[in-house]
């Protein structure tokens, strides 16, 4: 597995259900962060649909593939499934695992997404492990309770900081235009480094309406080691830019 402590920044690229061959073609076409990839510090990781992986894994350098979910399950029976094995086959190194939009469309459990997460780990791919808390349980003072519950329920026994990066994103900050300030963006990954035990040297990355405006103040946080970039990172200029933030 790649020693995920060695990076000082993880930017994650979540292209949800959008691409296109023509897409991929254009965004590798103009992508800068190739040419110029001096820089070691730097993990970009870019997750496309599963159709694409190969695709772009044979058109890309200098970035990591990875999914965008795994099958609760090893193999077999599971019609449409993809499994953790398959993924680290065509060369996957990471995968998102319960994404706020798997848990609320698809009832992803605190319990699924550990499973998963066990999964992507036996098969030597890096679990993203998605938490966040929506607007009203933020009005009513409830996100560190909540987060608490998420990631200690959702994080395997036997991740470690150097196999599993959290990803906190704020369920009513995802595609919507709003982010929480700076404050407390720092705030929450101080909390679940330092407040909740066994977190302290993990990769914790923010996630949640990152545009390039904000990407560089956002990476700048004392406690915030990356992004994962959803919408912004459907566009090659703007992603280009939060890569060189
Ligand atoms: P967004 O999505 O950047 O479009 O808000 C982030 C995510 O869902 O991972």
């Amino acid at each position: 597995m790649i020693k995920i402590q060695k990076f000082d920044k993880i930017i994650a690229a979540n292209w949800k259900m959008n691409g296109s061959i023509k897409f991929i073609n254009n965004f590798i076409k103009k992508l800068t962060f190739e040419n110029n990839n001096n820089n070691s510090s730097l993990c970009s990781i870019i997750c496309p649909p599963f159709t694409y992986s190969n695709y772009l894994l044979n058109n890309l350098k200098n970035h990591y593939l990875g999914g965008q979910d795994c099958s609760l399950y090893e193999g077999g029976a599971y019609t449409g499934d993809i499994s953790a094995s398959m993924l680290r086959d065509i060369g996957c190194q990471f995968c998102i695992i319960g994404h706020s939009e798997r848990r609320i469309y698809f009832k992803e459990t605190n319990q699924e997404v550990s499973i998963k997460a066990i999964n992507s780990l036996k098969n030597n791919i890096h679990p993203i492990i998605c938490i966040g808390e929506t607007l009203e349980q933020k009005k009513n003072n409830k996100t560190k309770e909540v987060l608490s519950k998420q990631i200690i329920e959702s994080t395997p026994k036997n991740s470690t900081k150097n196999n599993t990066i959290i990803a906190y994103e704020p369920i009513w900050a995802i595609g919507t235009g709003l982010t929480p300030s700076l404050e407390e963006i720092n705030d929450i990954h101080n909390f679940i480094k330092n407040k909740i035990s066994n977190y302290e040297n993990y990769k914790i990355i923010y996630g949640g309406s990152v545009k390039s405006a904000i990407s560089k103040e956002i990476l700048n946080l004392d406690y915030v080691d990356g992004l994962l970039v959803g919408g912004a990172s459907l566009d090659v200029a703007e992603f280009n830019k939060i890569l060189s933030s």
